[in-house]
């Protein structure tokens, strides 16, 4: 049976041209440490390091940071929480959005014992944010708003622009989490007045798991308090922490496979357009979302969550199977016609809430540059005939 991948948003697959080769070249040809070897082979992973810094300022607009200020972690969830903890102190208030992710959540439910309080901003049933409502949440200790850029439950996206000019006009920080949306729009860390923006390599950017990151201005930077501390290669002579960048954040080995595997990720990004990706990807939503209302305009049996159409969305389609059991259904997929979908809560109580999908959550279907209309077809015929809606023979007939 062949297999049909459609889990993009939890990370994706097929990984870009080059990463799994990078990987592999450094790990059986030289794979030395960085920062540490007096000699060319460790000079030249370190090289690559930076210009792997490089790169990713690059793409998120970051014109007034320097390679420094891209600190390498090992996903999104440590970005956050480094960000988050190094940050708030008891006493501070944040503003989050009524659709986050648990990777800022729960740190800032952990905070919350420190004496850190949080407020959400409310959302519409389809995700959407009502960032009029923020104004009366602020208050004196209000320290940042930090926000996802797109659900990954449904993909319905913040608008950024107008969070960031909030953020500016009351003197906020604004701090994003791209997990669902870097190497697929464009992000311009100037113009939406983004103070630290926290990276997965594994989605978007389609290199390897287990390596992300942060791009953080100087003057956060300097008020932070790293969270874990130790050798870094430099300034040996003192037990201190380096004051400066990325040292200061980046104490122990890093995941040197992974950074040169995203290298080569974002080298391929680089040779082709990510507004092509965007487009691509938004050709396969639109599909998708019109294949499901054709099959069940009343929705019966499938029900849309979230947007109806591709606009204000990245490629994340959630739905509910209202007459059957939604695990039931995953399973199904997988086993008799080789689909894989993620199933459940997606770590996004709260977005699930707002959605109106909580407790019993969603089937998501996520789409990355590689899926073809074809395997969308394929996913729409399972899902039509497991819910009995029609057979896949009758699909392909166009009933
Ligand atoms: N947060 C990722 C997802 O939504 C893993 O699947």
């Amino acid at each position: 049976m062949k297999k049909i991948y459609l889990d993009q948003a939890s990370t994706s697959f097929p990984k870009a041209p080059g990463t799994a080769e990078a990987v592999y070249d450094y790990l059986s040809r030289s794979p030395v440490n960085v920062n540490r070897g007096g000699y060319d082979a460790a000079y030249s992973v370190e090289e690559q390091i930076f210009d792997t810094r490089e790169q990713l300022r690059r793409l998120f607009g970051f014109s007034s940071g320097k390679g420094k200020n891209v600190i390498f972690t090992g996903n999104i969830t440590a970005s956050l929480n480094y960000i988050l903890k190094g940050i708030l102190k008891p006493g501070d208030h944040v503003l989050v959005t009524a659709m986050e992710h648990n990777a800022v959540m729960r740190p800032l439910t952990q905070l919350k014992k420190t004496g850190v309080t949080f407020d959400r901003i409310p959302c519409l049933p389809d995700g959407s944010l009502l960032l009029a409502e923020a104004e009366a949440l602020l208050r004196p200790e209000t320290r940042f708003l930090v926000c996802l850029h797109a659900s990954n439950v449904c993909g319905t996206l913040m608008p950024v622009q107008e969070i960031g000019d909030f953020c500016r006009k009351h003197g906020l920080l604004f701090i994003l989490d791209t997990a669902q949306t870097a190497g697929v729009l464009p992000l311009d860390m100037e113009a939406l007045h983004i103070d630290a923006l926290a990276f997965t390599g594994h989605k978007g950017l389609r290199g390897p798991q287990g390596i992300g990151g942060f791009l953080i201005r100087d003057a956060l930077a300097q008020e932070m308090v790293p969270l874990i501390s130790g050798g870094t290669g430099s300034i040996s002579h003192t037990e201190e922490i380096p004051d400066f960048l990325p040292d200061r954040f980046e104490p122990g080995t890093p995941n040197i496979p992974g950074i040169l595997g995203l290298h080569a990720a974002l080298t391929h990004l680089e040779k082709i357009s990510a507004e092509e990706i965007f487009c691509r990807e938004m050709e396969l939503t639109e599909y998708f979302l019109k294949g499901i209302q054709k099959l069940d305009p009343q929705e019966t049996s499938l029900r849309l969550i979230g947007k109806k159409t591709a606009k204000d969305r990245c490629a994340v389609v959630s739905l509910q199977t209202p007459g059957m059991d939604m695990a039931e259904a995953a399973y199904l997929l997988d086993s008799r016609y080789g689909i894989m979908t993620r199933v459940g809560l997606h770590c996004a109580p709260s977005a699930h809430k707002t959605l109106g999908t909580y407790p019993e959550g969603t089937i998501r279907f996520s789409f990355g540059p590689e899926n073809t209309k074809e395997e969308l077809d394929a996913a729409l015929a399972a899902l039509a005939e497991i819910t009995g809606i029609c057979t896949r023979k009758e699909y392909a007939h166009g009933i």
